[in-house]
């Protein structure tokens, strides 16, 4: 068997022929028609006013968190189990953030763990959704409500899932995405923050581009970034979105096959397919290892990669980090369930260009290795 990468993103719809265009055209920069046209369609599919295309999720964060005009001394609550940029997003924007244990069998943040957090210098809540299955939205959102507190929803794993009956990225003041390769939508890197405040998009189109002004453009008033997409990447966008539902189902499949292949084996936990308000869409697989030997993950993932099977640990806690501890934060808080998932938990080969037949192979051989 040839190897099995973690990831194999898929470009079988319109890509190549809007990429034509634009060299053709010779657009090539963010001024380019692709870029409007992608944020148009994108503010449609997922039921907001506004759309802002940035150059990655992490600049979507960047954005968004700036947006929002925090103080020093404000606290932004997260979930410790994610990727480092909600961190930094919260840090860059001028406010500390808030990291908040996770439910061991979703791995998402808890209302209850959230509320438990809330304190006088509270300001927002930054709701991540994980691995393909999302937050209870509605409690945050009334929690946020009850105490004045802002939402950001990070849905850059949840593109095109619904949680309540309607999509990720139209929940809370602000949404992100990201569209790095192994995402539902790829641009290769690139990013998108969305909302129905116009103010808040003005100000998300003012940061990504420098904060130049429109009466007078080098004089700046605020510091900004250059976070600008540019036309190729919002043509393999619009060729992604429009292939969009057929992925969706694919990952579903991918999600289910392993289901049905793994659901005997022992000593794993899999997934939850669905709750009551969502269904899993896989954004990747995830196995978590009952025994909390950290050594038998790495012996697991090693055995693996030796027989040519890419998988990923989950994510390293928020709490955790010791780029944070030096900054000293977070020194003495311990948070159990993220740190046992950090330790007992990785992601099996799921991306869109991934087969049937090698998801079977990957399930009998983490079944052979566990066995
Ligand atoms: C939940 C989450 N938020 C943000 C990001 C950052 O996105 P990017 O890699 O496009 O900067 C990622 C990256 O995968 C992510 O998983």
């Amino acid at each position: 068997m040839e190897p099995v990468p973690v990831n194999i993103p898929c470009l079988q719809g319109n890509e190549k022929e809007y990429l034509i265009e634009c060299i053709e055209t010779g657009w090539i920069s963010s001024e380019g028609p692709f870029v409007r046209e992608f944020e148009e369609k994108m503010a449609t599919r997922f039921n907001r006013r506004q759309a802002v295309a940035v150059s990655s999720g992490t600049a979507a964060l960047d954005c968004a968190l700036t947006s929002l005009q925090l103080e020093k001394g404000d606290e932004v609550i997260i979930p410790s189990l994610t990727i480092i940029s909600c961190a930094t997003a919260v840090l860059n924007a001028g406010a500390t953030p808030v990291p908040v244990d996770v439910d061991p069998m979703t791995w998402n943040m808890t209302t209850a763990e959230v509320r438990k957090n809330i304190n006088a210098r509270t300001k927002a809540i930054l709701a991540v959704h994980t691995y393909g299955l999302p937050v209870e939205m509605n409690p945050i959102l009334q929690l946020a409500e009850e105490y004045g507190l802002r939402v950001i929803e990070d849905a850059a794993e949840a593109i095109g899932l619904d949680c309540h009956n309607k999509p990720c990225g139209s929940f809370g003041d602000l949404s992100i995405f990201s569209f790095y390769p192994n995402k539902h939508i790829t641009t290769g890197e690139g990013g998108m923050v969305l909302t129905d405040n116009d103010d808040l998009a003005e100000r998300n189109r003012s940061l990504r581009n420098l904060c130049f002004q429109s009466k007078k453009r080098f004089y700046h008033e605020e510091i900004g970034w250059n976070y600008r997409m540019t036309n190729l990447q919002a043509a393999l966008g619009l060729a992604q979105l429009e292939s969009l539902e057929k992925a969706l189902q694919r990952k579903r499949g991918i999600g289910n096959l392993y289901q049905e292949e793994l659901k005997d084996c022992p000593g794993i936990q899999l997934p939850v397919p669905q709750t009551d308000f969502s269904e899993n869409l896989y954004w990747v697989f995830g196995i978590v290892l009952e025994n909390e030997d950290e050594k038998e993950t790495l012996r697991i993932t090693r055995e693996l990669a030796a027989a040519k099977i890419g998988t990923r640990p989950f994510f390293w806690p928020m709490h955790e980090q010791p780029v944070f501890h030096k900054m000293g934060l977070f020194n003495n808080l311990h948070l159990p369930i993220s740190e046992k998932l950090a330790r007992t938990g990785f992601y099996l080969p799921s991306g869109l260009g991934t087969s049937n037949e090698q998801i079977k192979h990957v399930a009998q051989t983490l079944k052979s290795i566990l066995q």
